[in-house]
């Protein structure tokens, strides 16, 4: 069985085998969690998405790269949905933590560290954006022992606190 757990803090700093990366399409960095991750591990993360995401990465999808200078050893990049795109399509959302899990027993990693995607620049609402997760690792079928949702502010921790409680 999965564990779930919350933590409030920033992902780059988490002691885990994997961190997710709210990635775009493209596939070469950005704001937010993209921007905190590519700064925290160095070019070699940036250097990895060009060698193995040549064309980029479809939204709802997940791949992995070094982690370079972070504590984790692996980021598993997912597109998360961007509403303001128009991509309002839930199995998008979710499907960005179903294929992570999916790459993360790939790779062997069991202990993953999420951040809540599509919560910021992608404009999904926080509620759903903390459900959908929920959802996903509730009912996932994986070798991963703790999937570790990481609020950047408190009011998304409280969310996130409160939806877990059973
Ligand atoms: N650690 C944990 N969570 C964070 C951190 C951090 N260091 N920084 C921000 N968050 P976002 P998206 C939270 O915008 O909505 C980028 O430019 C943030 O408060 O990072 O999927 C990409 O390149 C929010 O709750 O990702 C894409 O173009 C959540 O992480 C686009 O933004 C996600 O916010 C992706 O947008």
């Amino acid at each position: 069985m999965m564990e779930i757990t919350a933590v409030l803090g920033d992902i780059t700093e988490q002691q885990v085998d994997a961190v997710v990366n709210a990635a775009n399409r493209a596939m070469r960095g950005g704001g937010g969690v993209d921007g905190a991750i590519h700064r925290a591990g160095g070019l070699a993360i940036l250097e990895d998405c060009v060698r193995r995401f040549p064309s980029g990465l479809a939204t709802g999808d997940a791949g992995w790269t070094t982690a370079g200078d972070l504590p984790a050893q692996w980021v598993i990049h997912v597109v998360g949905p961007n509403r303001h795109a128009g991509e309002t399509d839930r199995s998008l959302l979710l499907s960005c933590y179903s294929r992570a899990l999916e790459v993360a027993d790939s790779l062997g990693a069991r202990t993953v560290a999420f951040p809540l995607v599509s919560a910021g620049v992608y404009g999904w609402p926080l509620e759903d954006a903390i459900a959908a997760p929920l959802e996903v690792f509730r009912s996932a079928s994986t070798s991963v022992d703790e999937a570790r949702i990481v609020a950047y502010d408190a009011t998304a921790y409280d969310v996130v606190r409160a939806a877990l409680v059973p």
